[in-house]
């Protein structure tokens, strides 16, 4: 897959909602991370990026008009620290294309099953039901869709007899942890 040349030195925003877990493995391997956003106040992840004095903004749809006024202001936000390319680890929003259109081809996601298969925000839950013996992490990019934007990279996870969501979540965020920072070191952050 060919991206868009960067015109300048891209710093790296990071969205999330929740744990952090991949913001951590982030910064862990050393990628300069300089802001983090989320859409949800008092989350883990906002904790993690304080812990090292990363900047972070909180954006809850309820403080503005609609969604793309949200997403606007988030982007404004992001902008204003120089980011050129996002990293949505754990993020629950879709973004709005008015969001997209700020870092065109430069807005990527991890997901915790091997897309195009198990989309959504239950793809660990749903490939149990479905009794595959094997799902995985795909990091790709991001575009108007649930999960639908090209795939990057991604990697098997197997499903082990008794497993359960939580067992089988943390064998494929093993894979997110060490998959995530390779495709955002290789890609972007030389
Ligand atoms: C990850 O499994 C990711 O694939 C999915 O949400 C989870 C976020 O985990 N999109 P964390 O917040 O990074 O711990």
């Amino acid at each position: 897959m060919t991206l868009p040349e960067a015109t300048e030195p891209l710093g790296i925003g990071v969205l999330v909602s929740g744990r952090g877990s991949n913001l951590q493995a982030l910064i862990a391997a050393e990628i300069a991370v300089v802001a983090v956003a989320s859409n949800v106040a008092g989350v883990a992840a906002l904790e993690r990026a304080v812990a090292v004095g990363i900047p972070t903004g909180v954006f809850p749809l309820q403080d503005y008009a609609d969604r793309d006024e949200r997403d606007a202001a988030m982007a404004e936000w992001l902008s204003s620290f120089g980011v050129g390319l996002v990293v949505c680890a754990g993020y629950m929003h879709l973004l709005r294309p008015v969001f997209l259109t700020r870092f065109p081809g430069r807005v990527v996601n991890v997901h915790p099953a091997l897309l195009p298969a198990f989309p959504g925000a239950t793809a660990v839950e749903d490939a149990l039901a479905a009794g595959v013996t094997e799902t995985g992490a795909t990091v790709h990019l991001v575009d108007e869709g649930i999960d639908t934007g090209a795939v990057l990279r991604q990697e098997a996870v197997p499903v082990l007899p008794g497993d359960t969501v939580e067992t089988l979540h943390a064998r494929i965020q093993l894979v997110e942890h060490r998959l995530l920072p390779e495709v955002v070191w290789e890609l972007f952050a030389r």
